[in-house]
């Protein structure tokens, strides 16, 4: 009989390009789901947290620093992967992630608590039927009462005219000789000979030969994961819907933040079109049309009944209003004109100038930025509109909470894991994520920044980089 392969077909001989998403971050998913209705995770007290193929675990070993006194775990089937991922979690010094080098099969035969947050980016369009069995059973077993789920996948439509590439792709590698490395070089070769307008899928598709192009452009490691698995899934939401509700799920939110606004995706005509649907799956579906969606990060609750239905408006408004928004960027990129989905959208330019003289003292909940911008006799649910377009379009963001500088004591980064990172950050000489507890998420940080903050900690007589002391990763006089 031949052994199982715990792999289940997945790539394992090249490991996956070392990333950091944003949207994994506790304090992220909470805003996302808080949009949709749901009741806001109380991420002060102690919750657990688990990531799914965490890969090099980046986002979730930063999340850890940031939430030191939450518990994370990561898993993954890859020894390297999660070998790297000890390896940052010692390097910044912190003990609060418990790494499963395992697969889901295995991982279900463990003893684990229940969690607050499961999350999965990159899982689900790449593991076969069974191992999406097998997520499903894990998260219907750890996820606690009003937990929150966050998975990514691909989707249609937006893959109908491309997917055949993945195809032609898979056979060229089959078909080629050597190790992944070689195998996968010489599809691209292939592809290249192929990819040009005497092929008339390549004419009567244009855009197929930009696709093509941004594919022979990619690194390899990515290229074998995107591609390479044995399983390769475009999916439609309303089926993932179906699953998840299978599991005791409820569709919260996305978090990518644009699409939980149909107006920053669609035109007044899409939308009439969709608001005429008969039901919310309808309306789901044809969103993803709207848009011509392919990549959706979803996010779901447990429990719809306890948490989502039983609010009202009201009050769902008012954990909105009690939800941190801020600034992670320079201040002067607070600009009147954001990029959105289907194109851009200009405020009023006093507007944006007093919201720059808030955010210069730091993050605060949305219903108080609301109720100081509205002392100039301005409408509140436009401005309350206006705030979360702004973090749509990215030029706010979610917080874990409300803060600003503290300038008491003396000069410190705001924990020694942040300390180990900004120390990282200089010596590398490259940019890096720094863990933020106000944020609540990883921070980028230039080189230059890093090495500014060393210096400031070090006693220099230059000026506190006014950013990290702003977001609370510098402290002190
Ligand atoms: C595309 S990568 C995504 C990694 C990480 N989540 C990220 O976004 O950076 C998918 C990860 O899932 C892991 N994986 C795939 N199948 C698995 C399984 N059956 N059990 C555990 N891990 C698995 C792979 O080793 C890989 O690290």
């Amino acid at each position: 009989m031949p052994t199982p392969d715990p792999f289940s077909g997945y790539v394992n001989d090249v490991t996956f390009p070392d990333r950091f998403h944003r949207e994994l971050s506790p304090a992220w998913l909470t805003y996302a789901s808080v949009l949709g209705g749901a009741r806001p995770k109380d991420l002060g007290k102690p919750f657990r947290y688990l990531d799914l193929g965490c890969g090099f675990a980046h986002s979730t070993v930063i999340n850890a620093a940031s939430f030191a006194h939450a518990e994370f775990h990561a898993c993954d089937v890859n020894p390297a992967h999660i070998d790297a991922a000890r390896r940052r979690a010692a390097r910044l010094g912190i003990g609060n992630v418990v790494f499963h080098e395992a697969s889901f099969e295995a991982l279900l035969d463990k003893d684990l608590p229940p969690f607050d947050f499961i999350v999965m980016h990159g899982i689900y369009s790449w593991v076969d039927a069974g191992v999406r069995r097998t997520v499903r059973q894990l998260i219907s077993r750890q996820l606690a009462d009003e937990g929150l789920v966050y998975l990514s996948y691909n989707c249609q439509p937006g893959w109908s005219a491309e997917a055949p590439l993945r195809k032609l792709m898979l056979e060229l590698t089959q078909a080629a000789d050597g190790g992944i490395e070689a195998r996968a070089a010489s599809a691209i070769a292939g592809m290249r000979t192929l990819g040009n307008p005497s092929f008339r899928y390549f004419r009567d598709n244009p855009h197929t030969i930009h696709a093509l192009q941004a594919l022979v452009d990619s690194p390899v490691d990515y290229l074998a994961h995107e591609y390479l698995n044995r399983a390769w899934e475009v999916h439609y939401s309303v089926d993932v819907l179906d699953e998840m509700e299978a599991a005791g799920l409820a569709y919260a939110g996305s978090a990518t933040l644009a699409d939980n606004h149909p107006a920053l995706l669609m035109d007044r005509q899409a939308a009439e079109a969709i608001a005429a649907l008969p039901n919310a799956r309808l309306r789901h579906l044809a969103e993803d049309f709207a848009a011509n969606r392919r990549f959706r990060r979803d996010v779901f609750v447990r429990d719809a009944q306890a948490s989502q239905t039983r609010q009202t408006p009201a009050q769902a408004l008012r954990h909105l209003e009690q939800t941190a928004i801020g600034c992670a960027t320079d201040i002067e990129q607070i600009d009147a004109r954001v990029t959105i989905p289907r194109g851009a959208l200009s405020f009023q330019a006093e507007f944006i100038a007093d919201l720059r003289g808030l955010m210069r003292q730091g993050a605060m909940p949305v219903g108080e930025i609301v109720a100081r911008l509205g002392a100039n006799s301005r409408n509140r649910r436009e401005i309350l509109q206006n705030l979360l377009f702004l973090v749509a379009s990215g030029t706010l963001t979610p917080f874990a909470h409300a803060g600003g500088y503290d300038e008491t004591g003396p000069r410190r980064a705001s924990s020694p894991a942040c300390a180990a990172a900004l120390a990282c950050g200089a010596d590398e000489g490259a940019s890096t994520f720094v863990p933020c507890e106000t944020l609540g998420n990883g921070l980028a940080v230039s080189t230059e920044e890093a090495e500014q903050a060393r210096r400031w900690i070090a006693g220099e007589a230059i000026p506190v980089p006014g950013r990290l002391a702003r977001l609370g990763v510098l402290r002190g006089a």
